[in-house]
């Protein structure tokens, strides 16, 4: 007779999860940051705040953003003139277009990811789906296997409203998924998008303008598995470990609440200094076991919250130049876009990599940190391990 320890054996993946294929998308509507000053005044009747449309546009040149994609655009904000101002009712109109479309777009991330690994789709297993961006019921994760025609018994985890450091998380879990679930394949999505906290200018909220300069849409997939069957499925990272923790003493350092007014963003000053002062004890709690202490030996995959933050966590750990590139190139091509960010990052670098002939897709090195942080204040922190470039080419 077969026992429970065995049956639990057999449930068991034996090795590490790994990424498999990463794909990204973003809607076609670009905005260049140089312009958007201008657009955001006008379109939100407050050219007459010449003092504040200066900061913000000092703001803007600061934020090292080149450009952005948004699914709103001229049209659409005309026809929601609620949406412009800084707090008037518009819940309804902003659910009625992301609850549409964050499940588009995170499909073409999706087709990206599944036609880059090249398996059926029906051996999807898992999915997790993570938006900040409103919230439905059935999800975005029911809305998105409807859409793809994935199989219905995919087991479907939806994540609403985590923010930022949530590319983290759906490492973490789909890590969890993969090595504790024999054959698994989990497919990854975060999609976000603009529409649920545009809002106009407020000279008393600086907070909600630096969001209105950072953030971007963006959707990004990864599909995770461990095992991979390496005549057909190409590992890119090995997700080593992973952990979340609240930073002491940060109530209140980033907030967001869904109100009648749609998305608000509540920011202290001092987010960056947060980061960076609590970054190293993550590093040393993440590789203590690993017995790395030299961060310019990693490869690095930081969330790109504002430039400010990236800037400070370089100086920080005295970090060389080159280490953030990834994360500066995603946050100068697409701007913050909250969950979506950090695969960005993962798919630039692995590309890069291989462009550059580097021996594996961490830039040549072996082992990298990927970090995200957000609401909370919250810290969620990824150990990968890269892959030799001859085995992750096609
Ligand atoms: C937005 C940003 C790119 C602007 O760059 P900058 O112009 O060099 O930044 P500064 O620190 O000089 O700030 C510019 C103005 O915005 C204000 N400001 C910046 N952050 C603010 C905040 N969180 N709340 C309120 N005001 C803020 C500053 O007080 C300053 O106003 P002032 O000109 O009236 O003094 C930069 O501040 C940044 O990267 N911030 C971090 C953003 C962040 O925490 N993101 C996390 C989201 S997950």
């Amino acid at each position: 007779m077969v026992t429970v320890e065995e049956i639990r054996k057999a449930q068991r993946a034996r090795g590490t999860a790994t990424v498999l294929a990463i794909g990204t998308a973003t809607p076609s509507n670009c905005v260049y940051q140089a312009d958007f000053p201008d657009f955001y005044f006008r379109i939100t009747n407050s050219e007459h705040l010449v003092d504040l449309k200066r900061k913000f546009k000092r703001m803007c040149e600061n934020s090292m953003i080149k450009k952005r994609y948004m699914h709103i655009d001229e049209k659409i904000l005309k026809e929601n003139p609620n949406m412009c101002e800084y707090m008037a009712p518009s819940l309804d109109v902003r659910q009625d277009m992301v609850v549409v479309e964050i499940p588009r777009l995170g499909k073409e991330s999706a087709t990206k990811a599944i036609k880059e690994w090249g398996q059926p789709k029906s051996k999807i297993t898992h999915l997790i789906f993570c938006t900040t961006s409103g919230i439905d019921m059935p999800g975005a994760d029911y809305q998105l296997t409807k859409l793809l025609g994935l199989q219905p018994s995919v087991k479907q985890l939806m994540m609403y409203q985590q923010g930022c450091f949530a590319g983290g998380t759906v490492l973490r879990l789909a890590k969890d998924l993969a090595e504790n679930n024999t054959g698994a394949r989990v497919l990854v999505v975060c999609s976000e998008m603009t529409a649920i906290n545009f809002r106009g200018p407020s000279e008393a909220h600086s907070d909600s303008m630096v969001g209105q300069v950072l953030f971007g849409d963006g959707a990004s997939a990864v599909i995770v598995g461990a095992d991979p069957d390496i005549l057909v499925e190409r590992p890119l990272f090995e997700i080593v470990s992973a952990g979340q923790t609240i930073v002491p003493n940060s109530e209140g350092a980033i907030e967001g609440h869904l109100r009648e007014v749609g998305l608000t963003f509540h920011l202290l000053k001092d987010v960056p200094s947060l980061v960076s002062d609590n970054i190293e004890k993550c590093l040393m709690e993440a590789f203590a076991p690993i017995g790395i202490k030299d961060w310019n030996s990693l490869f690095w995959i930081a969330h790109p919250g504002g430039r400010a933050i990236l800037d400070q966590v370089e100086a920080k750990l005295g970090l060389n130049e080159e280490k953030l590139r990834a994360s500066r190139h995603v946050l100068s091509e697409y701007g913050n876009m909250s969950s979506a960010c950090v695969l960005f990052i993962l798919d630039e670098m692995r590309k890069k990599s291989l462009e550059e002939g580097k021996n594996t897709t961490g830039e040549g090195l072996d082992w990298g940190m990927l970090f995200g942080f957000g609401p909370g204040f919250t810290v969620e922190t990824v150990v990968l391990h890269s892959i030799a470039t001859y085995r992750a080419r096609k």
